[in-house]
């Protein structure tokens, strides 16, 4: 229940993906939020109000002068109590609209009599997107402080394909649910290592770790929620970069411990999400190695840097926060892991129930002891964890 107690207006424009916004509606509900829809004419061509209706369970509003409202205030009534109004799909003469201020239907005149942050979902064709109107409203509405969920690029309904494709419910109620996430980290600059290193053995073969970097990437994307300044070092994984986020793609350890060394001097916190590789092969082959007849064989190897520990160690070090994943043992190891490495804080978890899964079970260790997080989603563990790591820099703990 992420939006539990908050009150959303959801608006919907003429598109073709109206019939998105259905699933949004429902998700937001789902998420705990009081949904109120307002659509335009057009958007009723495409879904219909009694769709909107069902799913949020409240009236639907498309007339501005609808008798419902008894003293025709509507367009102020309507919004006055809201959290947020999302237009999803916001299409691009609704764009234009707003920019210019105009209130010609309930929709647009409840976006200007509001008192809350707006937040568009364009959705339009391609050309549209890119024309020279629709990119000085877009520069102009985000002048004003209006928020926006994408669009992104791909397929569209007219059969083209490029830039102006709606979000997915699911990414525009994530941003929702980032959006209302307290600011406690304003200010403060983060950076993240995540997924695993690749070790070379040969230009074809790596020797690596098993790690989907789900973890390091919720913890990114969290810390930016919180108003942080992100800098996420990925290991090679497939994920979407959080957004808002900064993100630098490495391979091995070396390369990943050669970006932190770069950046650690300016930021706050140091979050070692990372599966770094210990070892790396003494000498990756420079051509590809021939099985030959060989039946077996032997790879020297030689350690890596520990990039945490050596973070930890430096003068006016940051922040640092470890995790750990152990297979067994986990209090003894992960008490024995904070203190080995020289950090206030570390988060442990047992590898076999969290791996390449979209859940954890993280427990917490600093000073003061344990404080497990409860089983969840890694995007909900890793926002508690940024809510401890922020009361943590309130109470003035440095590292160590
Ligand atoms: N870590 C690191 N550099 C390394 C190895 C680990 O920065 N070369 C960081 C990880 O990002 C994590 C923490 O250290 O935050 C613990 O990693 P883990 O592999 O569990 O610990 P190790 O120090 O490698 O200890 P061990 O292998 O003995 O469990």
């Amino acid at each position: 229940m992420t939006l539990k107690g908050k009150k959303i207006l959801l608006g919907l424009t003429g598109g073709v993906a109206a019939y998105k916004a259905a699933e949004l509606a429902r998700g937001l509900v789902k998420a705990g939020a009081n949904v109120r829809a307002v659509m335009t004419k057009s958007a009723a061509k495409f879904v219909t109000p009694t769709t909107l209706q069902a799913l949020t369970g409240q009236e639907v509003w498309i007339d501005l002068w609808d008798k419902r409202v008894p003293d025709a205030m509507g367009h102020i009534e309507l919004s006055r109590d809201r959290d947020l109004i999302v237009v999803a799909p916001a299409s691009a003469n609704f764009m234009a609209k707003v920019a210019q201020g105009l209130a010609d239907d309930l929709l647009s005149t409840l976006v200007l009599a509001r008192r809350c942050p707006l937040l568009l979902a364009p959705a339009m064709n391609v050309e549209m997107w890119q024309s020279a109107a629709t990119r000085r409203n877009a520069k102009t509405l985000a002048a004003d402080g209006v928020l926006f969920a994408g669009p992104a690029a791909g397929d569209q309904a007219c059969g083209e394909v490029g830039m102006g494709r709606m979000l997915e419910p699911g990414q525009i109620l994530a941003l929702i649910e980032g959006g209302f996430q307290p600011k406690r980290l304003a200010g403060k600059r983060f950076l993240v290592t995540a997924g695993p290193t690749e070790e070379p053995i040969d230009p074809v073969r790596v020797i690596t770790n098993s790690s989907s970097g789900k973890m390091g990437y919720a913890v990114a994307r969290a810390a930016r929620e919180a108003g942080a300044g992100v800098v996420l070092v990925s290991g090679p994984v497939a994920l979407e970069t959080p957004e808002g986020v900064q993100r630098i793609n490495v391979r091995s350890a070396a390369q990943m411990f050669g970006e932190v060394k770069a950046r650690l001097k300016g930021c706050d916190v140091f979050v070692s999400v990372a599966a770094v590789a210990d070892f790396r092969p003494k000498k990756a082959a420079r051509q590809k190695i021939k099985k030959g007849e060989r039946e077996g064989m032997v790879i020297e190897m030689e350690r890596n840097p520990d990039i945490l520990a050596w973070a930890a160690a430096q003068k006016n070090a940051p922040f640092c926060v470890g995790f750990a994943a152990e297979s067994e043992n986990l209090a003894a190891n992960a008490k024995a892991k904070r203190r080995k490495k020289g950090i206030p804080l570390l988060a442990a978890n047992l590898a076999q129930k969290a791996l390449g899964s979209d859940e954890n079970a993280l427990t917490l260790y600093d000073e003061r002891g344990a404080h497990p997080l409860g089983r969840g989603p890694k995007l909900e563990q890793a926002r508690k964890l940024v809510a401890h790591v922020a009361a943590m820099l309130r109470s003035g703990k440095k590292a160590r």
